[in-house]
């Protein structure tokens, strides 16, 4: 794993966004895995800033998010169609076709039908190249909660009560957060090519440094980026708070830099 520290959010979303925008100038119709979240708002309005201002060019660029609440229509000002909409992909010139965010309203009897075609498009468009991932306080990636198995697919689950209280922010009550989501499985983001995990302030420091440097486990689901052979780690200094091997990680992009060989 790569862990790289930055002094704040800002820090870390410029270095988040700079990763993906090379991928997309050396590979132009690149996959990218796309997350929602408070966290990767910050990386997305620095792309949008690189479109507008750089030319960064999103013409033949292909997306597949990692969920959706189950239950809630795209048009839903919560559904994570509309965060990408409106947090994204109305501000670049992405092709709408090419944007896929899981159906929160296909009928129960269809679902794993629908989970299935998921997995599918991802293939046919020729996999992931880069997933962006957050982690949740209780340790998952996408919807993956304590005790997912870590090679589950995409796939219809039940959310965390902590998940839930979590993300109520963003609703006027707890009993309007959905209780299911649409999800990639553990297995499915661990194919992607690179996976890119984000994560900023003290409130996820405990959960980020057992992910790093705890062991891997089904109740942290994140933690099985350990076995993935291509992940970038990007933090604020508050998140990497309790790492217990900060500074190698701070000595390490120093040294790499040093040789001329970038860490990413
Ligand atoms: P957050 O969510 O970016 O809003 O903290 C992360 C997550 O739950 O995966």
């Amino acid at each position: 794993m790569r862990v790289l520290i930055r002094k704040d959010y800002e820090e870390m979303s410029k270095t988040a966004a700079k990763i993906v925008a090379d991928l997309i100038r050396r590979k132009p119709n690149c996959v990218l895995g796309l997350a929602t979240g408070s966290t990767p708002i910050g990386m997305y309005e620095e792309l949008i800033r690189m479109h507008k201002e750089e030319g960064l060019d999103f013409s033949q660029v292909v997306t597949f998010n990692l969920d959706e609440y189950y239950g809630l229509p795209p048009d839903h000002p919560q559904s994570y169609r509309y965060f990408m909409d409106e947090h994204l992909f109305k501000h670049i010139n992405i092709k709408p076709e090419n944007t896929h965010v899981p159906d929160g309203t296909v009928p129960i009897d269809r679902i794993d039908e629908y989970c299935r075609r998921y997995e599918e498009m991802i293939k046919e468009a020729g996999g992931i190249d880069l997933q962006v991932l957050g982690i949740g306080r209780d340790g998952h990636i996408a919807f993956n909660e304590p005790g997912s198995s870590l090679s589950s697919r995409t796939r219809l689950v039940a959310l965390d009560e902590q998940t839930r209280k979590d993300n109520s922010r963003f609703f006027k009550s707890i009993d309007e957060v959905p209780r299911a989501a649409i999800t990639m499985g553990v297995g499915t983001i661990l194919e992607a090519r690179c996976c890119m995990l984000l994560a900023s302030g003290e409130g996820k420091a405990e959960v980020v440094a057992k992910a790093i440097e705890g062991p891997v486990t089904s109740q942290i689901t994140a933690s099985a980026l350990q076995l993935h052979p291509n992940v970038i780690v990007i933090l604020d200094e508050a998140a990497a708070s309790k790492l217990e091997r900060k500074d190698y990680y701070l000595y390490t992009e120093r040294m790499f830099e040093e040789l001329g060989k970038p860490l990413v």
